[in-house]
């Protein structure tokens, strides 16, 4: 019989003690389903200002200790482990003061919207505690076994093409089937200052919200992005049920790695129809199909075709809960001091690096841009050494 490696519905006697700041959608849609269920995490405290959601999910989770402010939890000595689940924007300053208070973190993607921001983090990691960026497609069973295929029988990458499709049906269907009902929330919901990209920049919004999961992907598969190049139009799509058009949005971005290979994203944001995310990655020893209808449906299907060996394979896709998933491997890394599974602090910076690349290229009629290149933040990018280009 298979050994699992963990059991998603017995919890270990070895757990990380976590604690959750921020109990907005993604804690109610993903967070919230993940520390249940996984093994080696219990769940000691949560903290948002925003006193309605607070009291939603300390209604379904029952931690410990709930506490009206980030700083509260982080004086909390039994937390071990601190999601932050907050606002992008918000993400640097908290991770700088969990890191200085001994906890280990887990924050959610982007790490941040700044070059420098980032960069700046090295200076709190210290020996004693984990960084990790919440880039969860990592954990898909086919992404893993991409990974391996790679590693012991792909030989050179030749091309990589992904894409991420949102859906016009994500309110219609999507959102009330999958997603426990929405939480309207109170008066007290932190938000950074500045204005809200959803409304005001849609180019940003989508570029800072839904490209980290492809950047991520790409460098975690093939390699390190050395530049980037993009476009950013905006598309016109039937919206779900209604003849009329819908405003959508698409990002092309065009990669080149390191060693010498060609990649390329493409986000659209809805296509009209359902759901998709996935790759292909072409290589001298064979190459792959991997496709996941929506991360939220835990499903996906991977062929992977060795030329050494002359045959497909299609690896078990059984367990694809994601967020659970990142969070096993990341108390299992901080239990035993096994080396790091999940996106670390560089990690974290380079798709910074490559969002704000690709912000630059979209700007400047989609030139390509070094990723080492450029500074700044991914709604004002310049590259260093040309003139200062304030172009937010
Ligand atoms: N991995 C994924 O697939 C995925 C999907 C969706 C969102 N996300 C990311 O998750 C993060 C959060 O998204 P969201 O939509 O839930 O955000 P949100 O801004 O709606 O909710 C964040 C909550 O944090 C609280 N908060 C902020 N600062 C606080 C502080 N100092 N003390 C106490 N509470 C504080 C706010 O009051 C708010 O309720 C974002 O970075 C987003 O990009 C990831």
């Amino acid at each position: 019989m298979r050994q699992f490696e963990m059991s998603a519905t017995t919890k270990c006697s070895e757990r990380i003690r976590v604690g959750v700041i921020g109990c907005g959608p993604i804690t109610l849609n993903a967070h919230v389903d993940a520390i249940a269920k996984a093994a080696n995490i219990e769940l000691q405290a949560i903290a948002d200002r925003d006193e309605v959601l607070l009291t939603e999910v300390k209604n379904r989770l029952r931690p410990a200790r709930a506490y009206p402010d980030a700083d509260d939890l982080l004086n909390d000595p039994k937390v071990q482990l601190v999601v932050i689940a907050v606002h992008d924007r918000l993400h640097v300053p908290l991770v700088r003061k969990a890191l200085g208070a001994g906890k280990h973190v887990l924050v959610e993607k982007p790490l941040g919207i700044s070059v420098e921001e980032c960069e700046s983090l090295r200076h709190s990691v210290t020996r004693d505690t984990v960084l990790a960026v919440g880039c969860n497609r990592r954990f898909l069973p086919g992404v893993r076994a991409t990974k391996k295929f790679l590693r012991e029988e792909g030989g050179e990458v030749i091309s990589y093409r992904s894409h991420y499709y949102d859906s016009t049906f994500r309110h219609s269907v999507t959102q009330v089937n999958k997603f426990p009902p929405a939480v309207a929330p109170g008066a007290h919901v932190v938000r950074p200052e500045g204005p809200d990209w959803k409304l005001t920049d849609k180019r940003l919004y989508d570029i800072v919200t839904h490209s980290p999961h492809l950047l991520d992907l790409a460098r975690y598969l093939v390699g390190p992005i050395s530049a980037v190049r993009a476009a950013y139009r905006e598309v016109s799509v039937h919206a779900d049920g209604s003849p009329a058009l819908a405003r959508g949005h698409a990002w092309w971005i065009e990669l080149r790695f390191l060693n010498g290979s060609n990649g390329q994203c493409l986000l659209l944001l809805p296509r009209a129809g359902e759901f998709e995310e996935g790759f292909e990655v072409h290589c001298s020893g064979g190459h792959v199909t991997c496709s996941y209808p929506y991360v939220w449906f835990q499903r996906e299907n991977t062929r992977i075709y060795s030329a050494s060996a002359k045959e497909f394979r299609s690896p078990d896709a059984q367990d694809c809960h994601t967020f659970r998933l990142q969070l096993e491997a990341l108390a299992r890394s901080i239990l035993t001091g096994s080396p790091q599974a999940n996106a670390g602090l560089e990690d974290g910076i380079a798709c910074v690096k490559a969002m704000a690349a690709a912000s630059y290229s979209s700007l400047h009629g989609g030139e390509w841009v070094e990723v080492e290149s450029v500074a700044g933040d991914v709604g004002s990018p310049y590259v260093i050494g040309r003139e200062l280009a304030a172009v937010g």
